[in-house]
């Protein structure tokens, strides 16, 4: 048995209920892990609401966890109990306290990780780490355009491409937010309630635009975005926090000759090598300080709900955890 948040209808937060679950003994390259922190993300409101169908109902959400090895299958040869790993799927089921996962999704923990930061960095701070190096070249000199800036995947977007030595300007929704996202490296923060993001862009800039535009705000933000990005340009359109970007007609790419993608940090981590390498590369960003972990805001797991009414209200900043 475990405890487990529930949900067997999609909707608002008010479906996610602190229930009993059945645990099976872990079968042939599975653990079982006793988790010690869960991060939540923007990606666990859409698979609540049934707008990502990826978790068959009655199921948990959550994508990413760090914890403790309990039991181990047969086969498993390269874990042990005792040992502290965290991991990302695609497969929803993190908001429990114990789960059975495939030990090929796991990642070890190294002694200055701790779990916390990790079960809060895995899938935000790989993403960052394949938005900059894969999904583009973000390199010195270039001026970046992070949208919400001051969330979890935007503080890292700023801090790591400030590492890398690129101008960022970062928007946030609100002025409180703005001291969060100039700590973190910006050296612009535009506050939307307020300003014109375009007019702002394009005084930054003298009217060249950003070479590379992160927007993980989806539907409101699409048009700023494009209207944003330089000539040559490439607008990284990877969430949907605001609602999903309306289909796009390419012949809008034309007028600056613009790159435009829709990335997904999955399919960048789905061979163990690419999961190694990309953890490696956040654990190493972690240790010389570009990256932190930021985790603003704690909450029992328990009361997973109320973490997400603060997140789809935007009063989060940073990174947040629940802890079992
Ligand atoms: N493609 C991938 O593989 C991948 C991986 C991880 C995350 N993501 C995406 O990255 C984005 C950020 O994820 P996150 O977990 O780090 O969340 P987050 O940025 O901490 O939270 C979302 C932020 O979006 C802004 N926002 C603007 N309009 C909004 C609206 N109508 N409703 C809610 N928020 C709104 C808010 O900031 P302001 O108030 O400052 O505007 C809010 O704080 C999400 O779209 C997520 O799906 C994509």
């Amino acid at each position: 048995m475990s405890k487990a948040i529930v949900q067997t209808v999609a909707g608002g937060p008010e479906v996610l209920e602190w229930r009993d679950v059945e645990l099976a003994a872990p079968a042939a390259g599975e653990v079982l892990l006793r988790h010690t922190a869960i991060g939540l993300n923007f990606i666990d409101v859409y698979v609540r609401k049934g707008a990502y169908q990826m978790m068959t109902l009655p199921g948990s959400p959550g994508m990413e966890a760090a914890g403790i090895v309990e039991a181990i299958g047969p086969g498993v040869t390269d874990l042990a109990v005792g040992q502290r790993v965290a991991y990302v799927m695609t497969v929803p089921g993190a908001y429990s306290e114990r789960r059975v996962v495939p030990a090929e999704r796991m990642v070890p923990l190294p002694d200055d990780i701790d779990d916390s930061s990790a079960a809060a960095l895995m899938l935000k701070g790989m993403t960052a780490e394949r938005l900059l190096h894969k999904t583009t070249q973000a390199a010195a000199g270039d001026t970046v355009l992070v949208h919400a800036a001051a969330g979890g995947v935007g503080l890292l977007l700023t801090a790591w491409a400030k590492a890398i030595g690129c101008t960022v300007i970062g928007t946030v929704g609100s002025k409180p937010k703005v001291d969060e996202v100039r700590r973190a490296g910006a050296d612009h923060v535009i506050v939307t309630a307020d300003e014109d993001v375009v007019a702002r862009v394009a005084e930054i800039t003298s009217g060249r635009g950003c070479r590379y535009v992160y927007d993980g705000v989806g539907k409101d933000t699409f048009e700023t975005s494009l209207a944003a990005v330089a000539k040559y340009g490439h607008l990284v359109s990877f969430g949907n926090a605001s609602g999903a970007v309306p289909p796009v007609n390419i012949a809008v790419l034309a007028p600056k000759c613009i790159a435009l993608s829709r990335p997904q940090v999955f399919p960048y981590i789905a061979e163990r090598a690419d999961l190694l390498e990309a953890a490696n590369n956040l654990f190493a960003a972690m240790r010389k300080g570009i990256v932190r972990a930021d985790i603003n805001h704690t909450f029992p797991l328990a009361q997973a709900a109320a973490a997400h009414q603060e997140l789809e209200a935007r009063r989060t900043t940073g990174q947040i955890v629940l802890l079992p």
